[in-house]
């Protein structure tokens, strides 16, 4: 089973989205920034450098979004909410990247096994943001 961790980062209330460059059945559709967590990592060290090697920043992880999300029969998606201690986001590896604020966190179409993470995100951010009543 194959591991893939993805970053929901936040910044001024908004959630940084990037849009998937390959391969071709999923260029267009977009993402949390992540990846493959390597052997003899782990997953923590693994979002922080796919986050570095994407975008340029260095992150801090915040509270784990969820469980294990499965994408497909052979790899789980697990995400956690970040913010960004160093740098400013540039897209290196995505076509381009969004800050979407909170009433405009569907107008992009997500892949398909990070759309219910999305909801979980949008569900978790009032207590996150300190909106909560
Ligand atoms: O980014 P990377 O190619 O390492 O990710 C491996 C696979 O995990 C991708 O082919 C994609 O299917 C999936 N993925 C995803 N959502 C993410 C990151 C990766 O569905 N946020």
């Amino acid at each position: 089973m194959g591991i893939v961790v993805g970053a929901a980062i936040i910044s001024d209330g908004r959630l940084l989205a990037a849009q998937r460059a390959a391969p071709a059945e999923l260029a267009g559709g977009w993402e949390f920034p992540g990846g493959k967590v390597h052997h003899g990592e782990t997953d923590e060290e693994a979002l922080i450098r796919e986050c570095q090697e994407e975008l340029g920043v260095v992150v801090s992880l915040g509270e784990r979004v969820g469980g294990d999300w499965p994408l497909g029969d052979d790899m789980v998606l697990r995400v956690w909410f970040a913010t960004v201690v160093a740098g400013t986001p540039v897209a290196r590896e995505h076509l381009a990247l969004r800050w979407l604020a909170p009433d405009e966190l569907f107008d992009v179409p997500w892949l398909p096994g990070d759309l219910p993470v999305v909801r979980r995100v949008r569900q978790m951010l009032p207590d996150l943001l300190g909106l909560s009543e």
